[in-house]
């Protein structure tokens, strides 16, 4: 069922249920982080394995300290000024955090969601929320309620309504590996605009579903059911014919002398906010179009376009 009923989720939650909630990245599948039971149902909702672990969701930033040891200082500059907002932090867990979210690791993800709806429903509870991303394990994550309801509505007892998701991407994980400010998933903050706050580089590390205890593990995720292939060059672009029964995702324009209604375009004024915003969507309505391949055009390697091409890669590669 969906709704916008915050007490009515808040009460599911408290009872040990999952609910999926907005936020302003994704959709999440949420369930009390603290209740080993209440997660279990989340991967089996999911159909997610074990070694990928959770984000935790809590309301602001002073909650944060209650659930982990300590917070390094630039990390600690980068929450007072992103959040809430589209960034998960990696810290070491204190002792009575489940090691179910974390797969077994000392680190946890952590964040502060910034979506007024899910802000609210927080503070009505006593207990942080993981949530993962409020899709089957590897497909495309859902930025709408409908979405949602699309794949997991006869799973779960309650959707929590917030309307469209504005960054539509998932969030940027930071943390710290070998006494470097670290990367793990590019996400809804581009890393720029991270580096102008801390005034120095990060670097990036390939981005695995499987925690770092097993790297390069399932790269491939956010996958379409049609197989998606990037085409680069443009010679390329001039070989599909209206004769193909394909989909077409390209970043600001129509290929020409090609049907309008197999393609879809991210951006026409180009702008990389509203083409995160839109990714998922448009390869859902791809995706549920019949058709034999989706074509997809890369953005520019800079800014929030790095994530969008990360999910592209992702979801091209085939095992
Ligand atoms: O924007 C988001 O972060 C969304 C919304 C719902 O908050 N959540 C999300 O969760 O994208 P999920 O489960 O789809 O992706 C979580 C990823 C894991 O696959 C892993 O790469 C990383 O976060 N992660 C989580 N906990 C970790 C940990 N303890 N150590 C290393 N990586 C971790
Ligand atoms: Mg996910």
């Amino acid at each position: 069922m969906i709704g916008i009923d915050v007490q009515k989720a808040a009460e599911l939650l408290k009872s040990g249920k999952v609910v999926a909630i907005p936020t302003e990245t994704v959709y999440g599948l949420a369930a009390n982080a603290l209740d080993d039971n209440a997660v279990l149902t989340i991967f089996e909702v999911k159909n997610r394995p074990f070694f990928d672990p959770l984000i935790i969701h809590v309301s602001d930033y002073e909650e944060i300290v209650k659930y982990v040891k300590n917070v390094p200082k630039f990390l600690d500059k980068l929450a007072q000024h992103f959040l809430p907002g589209p960034l998960t932090l990696l810290l070491e867990k204190k002792e009575f955090v489940p090691y179910l979210i974390t797969s077994g690791s000392p680190y946890v993800a952590i964040r502060v969601p910034g979506h007024p709806m899910t802000q609210e429903l927080l503070k009505l509870l006593n207990f942080p929320l993981a949530a993962p991303s409020a899709n089957p394990f590897g497909y495309l994550s859902p930025t709408t309620a409908k979405h949602v309801y699309d794949q997991l509505g006869d799973k779960i007892p309650y959707i929590l309504d917030g309307g469209p998701c504005e960054v539509g991407l998932e969030s940027t994980i930071v943390g710290f590996e070998n006494n470097r400010p670290t990367i793990f998933r590019k996400g809804g903050i581009a890393i720029e605009e991270l580096e102008e706050v801390i005034g120095y580089s990060f670097d990036v590390k390939p981005h695995s579903t499987s925690s770092p205890q097993a790297p390069g593990m399932l790269t491939t995720h956010y996958a379409p059911k049609v197989a998606l292939t990037i085409v680069q060059d443009e010679d390329d672009w001039k070989k599909i014919s209206p004769k193909n029964n394909v989909g077409v995702l390209r970043v600001s324009s129509y290929l020409p002398n090609y049907p309008k209604e197999n393609q879809k375009i991210l951006s026409a004024s180009g702008d990389v906010r509203e083409a995160a915003r839109n990714l998922f969507a448009y390869l859902r309505i791809l995706d549920d179009m019949n058709l034999e391949q989706i074509f997809v055009e890369l953005l520019p390697e800079k800014g929030l376009g790095m994530a969008i091409n990360d999910r592209l890669i992702r979801a091209a590669i085939k095992e």
